[in-house]
């Protein structure tokens, strides 16, 4: 749907050149939302100026629904651009217009008739939910009602493709959420392909089915949410992975753990359940198995695109061998196991 490849722009502002991207290739597919999250700087916003056309790339090639769009010019480039949608952080509505007024816009520069304009705009306010604001202003609305008329204004051009800078960023978490849904909602229900460009990893994991790390300029990393969520490979990525699902350990247990096994004391494990695994009743398993007893100090399921995705923090009481077997037996069922150091245990301490 959209190829990107060797993409390159350069800025070049007086002497000191910016190079905002590097060399950017993705491929993102038909009807799918696909999310690019990176840090302040990281040249986002300038990846989907080249997509819509907005910035002209350096170097490389850029297709959308088949078309090779970096070279075009004149009708060619203005028809390429109605493919393509845009809904922004501050929503750049026209503050002298009504909800439908804007909405209607796009069509009215298309040279469309009114009768027309009226038969397409009134479905689209219904679909974003504001059939009972037509007539309002955008200085009347709240921020997320203004994203559902940038929403509508984008969806009138009958876009193959709808990019969104940051849409949710200026919005409360509630929100977000709701023009999140309504973004899923539009994906589902028109197979619209959506490239959702964010800094927030929630975002990302709410709605995304792919998800490229762009740092630098440069792609760090790519794959599933759930792939990226699980096992995240760059340590930008881990980061903003950790932001979001890993809890910091209680303060209680940092100030017991220690590095090196202690005569008296047990081992405090992190155990990490991926996909279908995450329902296994591992943890009665090696307790019955090996008389190892497993204390949870900490646990936490997270669902990413549907699937579980379990961590808990465990000490585990026992013999040394019996505790090694267990470890060894949660690594031999694929799960992800951790020594995150040694404590002393506090009942054996009081005896
Ligand atoms: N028109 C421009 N002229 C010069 N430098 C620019 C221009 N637009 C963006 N940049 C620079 O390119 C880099 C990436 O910016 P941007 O794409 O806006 O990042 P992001 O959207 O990820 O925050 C930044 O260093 C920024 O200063
Ligand atoms: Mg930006």
């Amino acid at each position: 749907m959209i190829e990107i490849e060797g993409l390159q722009k350069t800025f070049s502002a007086g002497d000191n050149p910016t190079a905002a991207l590097k060399d950017v290739s993705l491929s993102i597919k038909q009807g799918e939302i696909f999310g690019i999250i990176g840090r302040s700087g990281a040249g986002k916003s300038t990846l989907v100026r080249c997509i819509n056309l907005l910035e002209r790339p350096s170097a490389g090639r850029i297709s959308v629904n088949g078309r090779e769009i970096s070279s075009l010019s004149g009708a060619a480039l203005r028809e390429a651009r109605r493919e393509i949608g845009m809904i922004f952080q501050h929503f750049n509505l026209l503050s002298s217009r009504t909800v439908f007024d804007n909405v209607a816009f796009p069509l009215e520069l298309a040279g469309r008739s009114k009768a027309e304009i009226a038969r397409e705009v009134t479905p689209l306010l219904d679909l974003v939910g504001l059939t009972d604001k037509r007539d309002r202003y955008p200085s009347e609305l709240s921020g997320g009602q203004k994203q559902r008329v940038g929403i509508a204004r984008a969806l009138a051009s009958k876009p193959a493709v709808l990019l969104c800078d940051e849409a949710t960023s200026a919005l409360d978490p509630e929100t977000t959420k709701s023009i999140l849904a309504l973004l899923r909602d539009i994906n589902r229900k028109l197979g619209l392909t959506i490239v959702l460009i964010t800094h927030e990893m929630p975002v990302i994991k709410e709605i995304c089915d792919r998800v490229a790390v762009l740092d630098q300029g440069s792609v760090v990393e790519q794959g599933t949410v759930f792939e990226i969520f699980t096992a995240p490979q760059a340590e930008i990525t881990r980061r903003f992975v950790s932001d979001v699902i890993d809890r910091p350990l209680p303060s209680m247990l940092i100030e017991r753990l220690q590095a090196t096994p202690l005569t008296q004391g047990n081992v405090v494990l992190r155990i990490v359940f991926t996909g279908p695994t995450a329902n296994s009743p591992i943890i009665s398993e090696v307790v019955q198995r090996y008389g190892v007893l497993l204390n949870i100090l900490q646990g936490n399921v997270e669902y990413i695109q549907g699937a579980p995705y379990g961590n808990i923090v465990v000490e585990a009481v026992g013999q040394p061998q019996a505790v090694q077997e267990v470890i060894d037996h949660i690594r031999d069922n694929n799960l992800r196991v951790e020594v995150l150091g040694h404590v002393a245990d506090a009942h054996r301490a009081v005896a």
